[in-house]
């Protein structure tokens, strides 16, 4: 029997409802492949804020470093949106991307067939979609320095910061690259090379790390005109590699290609180790939803999915990734939906039935 080591932090919002479903299907790993989930869980976010004072405290933090991978849930609300705030939720979820160097985001999109009715996009646009959009994590304009506001005889002033490191667009684009071999073999690096000195660089980055993997066909978007292709001809795109702010942006946009938020699981990735696949950050893309928080009405398969994501990638299990993955292709294909995704004649459940659902199919 093997054991794993898991941070779960369930933070705000919709994040704890979420989670409690992605431990039942863990729970059903583990008696069907003999393996054993070591949790500890911390408190972060809006909740630690209440808390402790802090967003994410340095406890977590070297809890996470001692653990195999974290599970994170969701933060923010309402509660804590003030807009002067000194420290916010978010603090937690940029903290443990920056302190466990996690710098490539995967966030994969695909279509369910079953679900194609529910996008707003029509249908033959939608046909054959599978890409996965990596997202520089830890550099660019979310992190460059200064970043501050002031007040001075003009008036309110304030400044953030787009800076890259040849480094830091290096390591992101091999795991693009190496992504795309394992893919269709094709890497789009999306920039703004004819306005930012920053996209100039990551432009030239592409092309010479490009060298190193002649087989994959290497194209060059500017971020405007990806935002249009997504919606205009999302089947085309196999890997898009990009900075932190655009992959903020065009992820969202992504999402709903495939109907809803509610679907789309991440992997936050940083350097591997040399015999081990090294520590990785799992989470849906949905964030805390305050306004549906606590009536079961959350959706939880994206959490559900990145719990899939962090067997394969942080702890080796891909078998047992496969199996959550075709256990939710099962409840989908059945016809069972939470609200979000739910159409005419589905088979609405709320957020716990659809975790019993998938984890009865594993
Ligand atoms: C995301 C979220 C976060 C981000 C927020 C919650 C800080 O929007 O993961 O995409 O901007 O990175
Ligand atoms: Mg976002």
């Amino acid at each position: 029997m093997s054991t794993f080591r898991v941070l779960l932090t369930p933070g705000d919002g919709i994040g704890p409802e979420v989670l409690a479903e992605a431990t039942k299907v863990l729970a059903r790993i583990e008696r069907r492949f003999r393996h054993e989930f070591v949790y500890e869980e911390e408190t972060i976010g809006g909740a630690a804020l209440d808390r402790y004072g802090v967003a994410l405290r340095p406890e977590t933090v070297a809890k996470a470093k001692a653990s195999q991978a974290v599970l994170f849930g969701a933060v923010g609300g309402p509660k804590w949106d003030d807009p002067r705030a000194a420290r916010r939720p978010e603090d937690a979820i940029l903290g443990m991307r920056k302190q466990l160097g996690l710098f490539a985001n995967l966030r994969p999109v695909r279509i369910y067939p079953e679900m194609i009715a529910q996008s707003t996009l029509k249908p033959e646009v939608l046909e054959g979609v599978d890409m996965v959009v990596i997202r520089e994590l830890t550099g660019g304009l979310y992190f460059g320095q200064p970043k501050k506001r002031w007040e001075s005889a003009r008036g309110r002033q304030s400044v953030d910061t787009l800076r890259y490191s040849e480094k830091e667009v290096a390591r992101v684009m091999h795991v693009g690259f190496q992504l795309a071999r394992q893919r269709r073999k094709k890497l789009t690096s999306v920039d703004k090379a004819n306005v930012l000195r920053t996209g100039q660089m990551w432009r030239e980055i592409a092309v010479e790390v490009g060298k190193q993997y002649p087989d994959v066909e290497l194209e060059h978007i500017l971020v405007d005109a990806c935002a249009m292709y997504l919606i205009r001809r999302p089947a085309s795109f196999d890997v898009i590699v990009t900075e932190n702010m655009f992959g903020d942006i065009l992820t969202d946009e992504a999402a709903m290609l495939a109907g809803s938020m509610g679907m789309m699981p991440s992997a936050s990735l940083g350097r591997r180790t040399k015999n081990g696949l090294g520590i990785g950050l799992y989470e849906p893309i949905h964030g805390s939803a305050p306004d549906i928080a606590g009536q079961g009405k959350a959706n939880p398969l994206a959490m559900i999915l990145s719990t899939a994501m962090m067997l394969r990638l942080s702890l080796g299990l891909e078998a047992e990734a496969a199996a959550i993955e075709s256990a939710v292709d099962g409840v989908i294909g059945e016809g069972y939906r939470t609200p979000d995704i739910a159409a005419a004649g589905d088979n609405v459940v709320n957020t716990t039935k659809m975790g019993d659902l998938v984890a009865e199919r594993v």
